[in-house]
C-alpha cells in the first residue's frame, strides 16, 4: 500500500464547477481559481448554505467574482439547507457576514436565475462522458440532490474533489467530525455511492499547509487589490484556528483543493476505502478511512494526506499577482 505524490496536470484548461459556502477560504480558493483562466475553465459557481446562510453565501460568491473581475462567471444560489439533518453553521469561525477582515457589500451582479440544483442537472446531462471536475468546497447537498433527480448525470463528471473529512488528524467541529462532512453527511454518503471518481482533501492535509508571518508577508509584497483582500481575510481567519489548536498558523482548507488541481505534484495520498457515519451519536460526520487495506474493501477515494507547503504559498502568490 504505496503513498504516492500527485502527477503534473493536464495540458488543456480543466472543465470545472465549483460548489462552495463562502466562507473567509472559500473566497481565498475563488480568487486563486479566477486567476487561473488558461487552466482553469470555471463553468460557474454554484453556492450552498454552510458556513452562513444561503443568502450570504451567495452574496460572498458574486463578491469574489467582482473581485477578480470575472463578471463572466455566472454564480447559482442552491440548496439553503442540508438533505436530512439540522442545518448548521460556522459563524463563530468566519463571521456574521461569513467574511471579516474585509468590507462586504451589495453586489454589482446578482445571481443566475434557476437553481444551482437544476444547473448541476442540466449541465452534467450535456456533458461529453467524465468531462466536468467539480470541486466542493462546502456540504455537498447541491451535487447530492442533483444525483438524487438524475443519477445518470454521474457519467459527465470526471473528478469531484471534495474539501472535507478528517482521518488521522480529529475533527473541528466535533472531536472526529470535520465541518462540511458534518453539516451534511447524508449528501456526502449520495455522492460517495454514486461512483463518480473521488478525492478528499481534509485537515489531515489541511492543517499542514498554514501561514507564518514569513507567508503573509509573502502575500503582502503583492501589493495588489486582490492580495489585500486575502491577507485582511486570512489575518482574521486563522486566529479562531491558531488559538484552537496552538498551532503557529492557519490552514486555507478549500483553497487547497484548487491548488490541487492546479499542481497535483504539491501533493500526496493514497487511494483507499472511506465512509462516513450518518448515524446520530458522537461519531456523526466522522469520516474513517481503510488507510492500510485491512477491509479489502475496493478504493472509493484519493485521500490526499500531504503537501508542500510552500509550494502552496508559492502558487497562490503567483497566481493572486496576476489580478487586479
Ligand atoms: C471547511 O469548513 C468550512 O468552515 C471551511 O470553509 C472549509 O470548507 C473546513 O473544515
Ligand atoms: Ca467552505
Amino acid at each position: 500500500m504505496s503513498t504516492s505524490t500527485l502527477s503534473a496536470p493536464q495540458s488543456a484548461p480543466c472543465d470545472l464547477i465549483i460548489d462552495t459556502d463562502p466562507g473567509a477560504d472559500d473566497l481565498v480558493a475563488l480568487l486563486l481559481a479566477m486567476a487561473c483562466p488558461a487552466e482553469l475553465n470555471i463553468r460557474a459557481i454554484t453556492t450552498v448554505a454552510g458556513n452562513v446562510s444561503l443568502g450570504k453565501t451567495s452574496r460572498n460568491a458574486c463578491l469574489a467574482r467582482e473581485w477578480a473581475g470575472r463578471e463572466d462567471i455566472p454564480v447559482y444560489a442552491g440548496a439553503g439547507r442540508p438533505l436530512v439533518r439540522k442545518p448548521v453553521h460556522a459563524a463563530e469561525v468566519h463571521g456574521e457576514e461569513g467574511l471579516e477582515g474585509v468590507a462586504v457589500h451589495v453586489p454589482r451582479q446578482g445571481l443566475a436565475s434557476g437553481s444551482a440544483v437544476q444547473y448541476l442537472v442540466d449541465t452534467l446531462a450535456d456533458a461529453e462522458p467524465h468531462s466536468i471536475t467539480l470541486a466542493m468546497l462546502g456540504p455537498q447537498t447541491n451535487l447530492a440532490l442533483a444525483l438524487v433527480q438524475q443519477p445518470g448525470i454521474a457519467r459527465g463528471i470526471k473528478e469531484v474533489v471534495v474539501m472535507g473529512g478528517a482521518h488521522f488528524n480529529g475533527g473541528n467541529i466535533t472531536p472526529v467530525a470535520e465541518f462540511n462532512l458534518y453539516a451534511d453527511p447524508h449528501a456526502a454518503e449520495v455522492v460517495l455511492a454514486s461512483g463518480v471518481r473521488l478525492a478528499y482533501v481534509p485537515l489531515d492535509l489541511t492543517h499542514k499547509i498554514i501561514t507564518s508571518d514569513e507567508r503573509f508577508r509573502q502575500l503582502a509584497a503583492i501589493g495588489n487589490q486582490a492580495s489585500k483582500r486575502v491577507v485582511g481575510i486570512l489575518d482574521a481567519y486563522v486566529k479562531h484556528d491558531m488559538d484552537l489548536y496552538g498551532m503557529p498558523g492557519g490552514p486555507v482548507h478549500d483553497a487547497c483543493v484548487i491548488a490541487y488541481l492546479l499542481a497535483p505534484g504539491l501533493f500526496s495520498g493514497r487511494r483507499a476505502h472511506m465512509t462516513v457515519d450518518s448515524r446520530e451519536g458522537p461519531t456523526f460526520g466522522q469520516t474513517i478511512v481503510d488507510w492500510y487495506g485491512v477491509l479489502k474493501r475496493p478504493a472509493n477515494v484519493l485521500w490526499l494526506n500531504d503537501g508542500d507547503a510552500q509550494g502552496f504559498f508559492d502558487l497562490l502568490s503567483a497566481r493572486l499577482a496576476r489580478l487586479q
